[in-house]
C-alpha cells in the first residue's frame, strides 16, 4: 500500500473518495483516473507560493504532461497560464475556450501552419527556438499586430536527471546557447523586428529534478546573461521563464522538495542577484507540468494471471501495455503498485508487471512487491498522471483508455475510451 492512499471497509482503494472497483465496473480497464482535488491543490500551491512582493510572477501549466479539454478548463479555473508545443495542443486549448493571451507556444520546430494557427488565434507569446523559426515567423507577421516573443536559451546547466529528460547540455536540440556569440546577433534581430515585441528568455533544464540548487543555478546563470545582453546590446530583458522540471513522487526513492518553502526562496534569490548585477528584476515565469499532475494519476488494470518463467522470473499479466504506460520502456522509470481490491493484504513476492504488447520491452513495472495476484484482481499503478495519457499510442492497435476525474466521492468521464471504429477512422482502402 502507498503511504498516501485511502481505503474503505472492503479493503478497496479510494480515489477522490470513489471505490476503484466501482470505477472499473463503470468504465472498464485499462483506465486512467485523475484525482481532481489533487490537481487543483497542486495548482493552488504553485499559484500561492510563487509570489514575492517585489517580483512579478506567472505560473504556466506545461500541457504536454496531460491535456484534454476538461484539463484546459480546470487550468483556466485555477488561474494558471498554458504552455503548448504543437498545433494539436494549441487546438485543444483554443477549442476548450482557454484565453489565447495566456497561451505560450513552445517547441523546437514550429511549422508555418502551426505559426499561422497561433497568429490567427492571437496566441499570447511565441517562444522562438532558433533562427529558422524567427525567419518563418517574420515572414508571417506585420507591424499592425505586434507579436510577443521570447527566445529559448540554453544555459548549459547539467540537471541530475535521466539523459532523455535533461535538456540543457551544450548539445541539446533545444534553444540557442548563451555561449554562442551568434546568439547575441539573434537577440538583436528579434529586438529590431518592428512586428515583434521581444520580452525575454525561456530556458528549461530538464524534468524530475530534486535539487533546489539546479533551479538556483539556472536562475543565476540566466540573470548574468541578462546583464551581459544589457551591457552588450543595451537591451533590457523584461521576462525570464525558468521552465518546469519540479520533481514528483513515484517511489520512495523520490524526494520532492517543498514547493511552499522553495518557491519564495527562489524568488528572493532572484531579487537579490538582480540587485547585485544592477539589472531590473525581470518578471519570473515557471512552467510545471509533472509536479501538477503526476501524483494525481492512477492507472487501473485487470490482472489475468501470473507466469513464472523457466528462468525464475515472475510476471503479472495485465490488460494494459507500454501503449498506455510508456515511461518504463522509455526512461526505465520506476513505479509503485498495489492490488486495488486487496489493499490490506500482505505483499509476498516480487513481480514484473507486463501487458499485452508484442515486445519484450513491454514492461509497466520492473520490480514491485505484491500479494500473490489472482485472476480478475485489479492492479493500481500510482503516480501515472503525467506523461501517460499524453504519451499513449495505438501500438498493436490497442485502444487508448478512458480518462476519468474523481472528486468528493463522484466520478466523471473526461475522455471516452477509444473504440475499434476510432482506430480505422482515417484508414483508406487501396481499392481495386
Ligand atoms: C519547455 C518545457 N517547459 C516545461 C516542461 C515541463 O516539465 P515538467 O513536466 O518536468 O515540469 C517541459 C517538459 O519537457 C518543457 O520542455
Amino acid at each position: 500500500m502507498n503511504e498516501k492512499t485511502t481505503t474503505n471497509n472492503n479493503n478497496h482503494l479510494l480515489i477522490g473518495g470513489v471505490d476503484a472497483l466501482e470505477l472499473v465496473s463503470k468504465y472498464q480497464t485499462p483506465l486512467y483516473v485523475m484525482d481532481e482535488e489533487k490537481i487543483r491543490k497542486q495548482c493552488q500551491t504553485f499559484m500561492s507560493s510563487f509570489k514575492h512582493n517585489l517580483v512579478n510572477t506567472e505560473v504556466i501549466y506545461a500541457s504536454k504532461a496531460f491535456l484534454n479539454i476538461a484539463m484546459c478548463e480546470l487550468i483556466q479555473q485555477e488561474g494558471l497560464s498554458l504552455d503548448v508545443v504543437s498545433g494539436g495542443e494549441m487546438f485543444t486549448a483554443i477549442t476548450a475556450g482557454f484565453p489565447a493571451s495566456k497561451i505560450f507556444f513552445h517547441g523546437n520546430n514550429k511549422s508555418i501552419d502551426e505559426i499561422k494557427l497561433a497568429l490567427d488565434h492571437h496566441i499570447g507569446t511565441i517562444v522562438l527556438d532558433n533562427e529558422d523559426e524567427l525567419k518563418r515567423l517574420s515572414s508571417l507577421v506585420n507591424k499592425e499586430h505586434k507579436v510577443r516573443v521570447m527566445l529559448r536559451i540554453n544555459p548549459g546547466i547539467d540537471a541530475h536527471t535521466h539523459e532523455y529528460i535533461r535538456t540543457t547540455k551544450n548539445d541539446s536540440k533545444f534553444g540557442v546557447s548563451i555561449f554562442d556569440p551568434k546568439t547575441l546577433f539573434l537577440i538583436q534581430s528579434i529586438h529590431n523586428n518592428p512586428s515583434l515585441e521581444f520580452v525575454g528568455f525561456h530556458s528549461h533544464i530538464g524534468s524530475q529534478i530534486f535539487e533546489e540548487n539546479s533551479f538556483k543555478e539556472l536562475a543565476t546563470t540566466n540573470l548574468k546573461y541578462i546583464q551581459h545582453v544589457k551591457k552588450q546590446l543595451g537591451i533590457e530583458v523584461k521576462e525570464l521563464n525558468l521552465g518546469g522540471g519540479f520533481g514528483a513522487h513515484y517511489t520512495k526513492e523520490d524526494k520532492p522538495f517543498s514547493l511552499e518553502s522553495f518557491l519564495p526562496q527562489l524568488l528572493e534569490t532572484i531579487h537579490l542577484i538582480s540587485k547585485e548585477l544592477e539589472i531590473k528584476t525581470p518578471k519570473i515565469l515557471i512552467e510545471p507540468g509533472r509536479a501538477i499532475v503526476a501524483e494525481a494519476g492512477y492507472t487501473l488494470y485487470t490482472i489475468s494471471g501470473t507466469k513464472e518463467t523457466f528462468g525464475g522470473k515472475n510476471f503479472v499479466f495485465t490488460d494494459g501495455s507500454m501503449a498506455d504506460h510508456l515511461r518504463t520502456a522509455l526512461y526505465q522509470a520506476k513505479y509503485h503498485a498495489s492490488l486495488a481490491n486487496r489493499m490490506n493484504d500482505q505483499v509476498e513476492k516480487n513481480y514484473t508487471v507486463t501487458g499485452k504488447a508484442c515486445e519484450s520491452g513491454d514492461i509497466i513495472i520492473k520490480d514491485v512487491m505484491l500479494p500473490v495476484p489472482k485472476e480478475n484482481d485489479i492492479l493500481v499503478v500510482y503516480s501515472t498522471g503525467a506523461y501517460h495519457y499524453s504519451m499513449s499510442s495505438n501500438y498493436n492497435r490497442l485502444l487508448k483508455p478512458a480518462v476519468v476525474f474523481t472528486a468528493n466521492g463522484k466520478s466523471r468521464l473526461v475522455v471516452k475510451k477509444e473504440t475499434y471504429e476510432d482506430l480505422i477512422r482515417n484508414d483508406l482502402r487501396l481499392g481495386k
